[in-house]
């Protein structure tokens, strides 16, 4: 089947002469949920913003639905429409004065009338568990909050494609689930989603697929499974083993639990094991 977005042997060179991405490929299978990894500097961020044409490519291609995308005016308002971005850094994103009106520019802009605006919004900030704060003004929002309002202006665009650089930095961790929960609520509707992530844990319990960044290009993409199993490349790009893989094999190889697939969380690997009572020294239950 024909990936939704694809870029192919993409290079990226900034205007000082550094190089972003060389020779990178990568390929967004429709409706997966997916991961990207890498070190500082691997070319994440600059990876991201090519998909939505943030950024163009100094050479090779970037594809939607199989076709060269035409980075002229009505081309890039459709790739940005279909494919939104969520920035690592909210205060790049946020520009109005209160947070109703930042995330109603989106869907301002697409031209739809007044009440379809509100009602996305008012949708799109209840996603984000933002409802109550409509009326805020940005500037008083934690750090935590305006990234919640950057998904939510994305999410007002009802996308196809849902980019969010680093989206769990910052956040605490009730609300890390909450969106890993929406995004899996997306995933499962249809849409498709790549976040960049320094936390394989994460990467590894969450994602269907996930692409390994060195230097510039993709080393290595597909099911979560198969990319981990490639010990090699996830030491290239700077990862080690998700907890969940690491224990369950050292509980195997004790012979605490038997061999077969591993589960993807160390939650589930605990759930896995075989309960015991324990004993004291004189053998009685404690
Ligand atoms: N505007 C820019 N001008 C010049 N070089 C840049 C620019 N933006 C990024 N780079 C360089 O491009 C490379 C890739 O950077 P990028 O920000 O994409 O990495 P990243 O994987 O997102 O890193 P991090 O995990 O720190 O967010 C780095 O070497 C960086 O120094
Ligand atoms: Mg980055």
């Amino acid at each position: 089947m024909t990936p939704l977005l694809e870029l192919q042997a993409i290079d990226h060179v900034f205007a000082d002469g550094s190089t972003g991405l060389r020779s990178c490929s990568l390929a967004l299978a429709r409706g997966r949920r997916h991961a990207l990894l890498g070190a500082n500097g691997a070319g994440k961020t600059t990876l991201l913003q090519h998909l939505n044409g943030l950024l163009r490519p100094s050479a090779g291609r970037l594809l939607l639905d199989g076709r060269p995308v035409d980075y002229r005016r009505a081309g890039l308002a459709d790739l940005r429409r279909r494919v939104g971005l969520v920035f690592q850094n909210p205060d790049r994103q946020l520009f109005s004065a209160q947070v109703e009106e930042d995330v109603s520019f989106g869907p301002l802009n697409l031209g739809l009338d007044a009440a379809t605006v509100r009602a996305r919004v008012a949708a799109a900030l209840d996603a984000v568990g933002m409802r109550e704060y409509a009326q805020r003004p940005v500037h008083h929002l934690s750090f935590g909050q305006k990234k919640r309002v950057c998904i939510a202006g994305v999410l007002a665009m009802e996308p196809e494609v849902l980019l969010l650089d680093e989206p769990m930095a910052g956040l605490d961790a009730p609300m890390q689930a909450e969106l890993a929960q929406l995004l899996d609520s997306l995933a499962a509707r249809g849409v498709t989603v790549l976040l960049s992530t320094h936390d394989i844990d994460f990467a590894y319990g969450w994602a269907d697929d996930l692409h390994l960044m060195v230097a510039g290009r993709c080393i290595a993409s597909g099911p979560a499974p198969a990319v981990v199993a490639q010990a090699g490349l996830l030491h290239a790009s700077g990862q080690r083993l998700p907890l969940a893989l690491a224990l369950h094999a050292h509980l195997v190889a004790r012979g605490v639990l038997p061999c077969g697939a591993a589960p993807r969380t160390v939650e589930a690997v605990l759930d896995a094991l075989p309960v015991v009572p324990i004993h004291s020294q004189q053998g009685n239950p404690i």
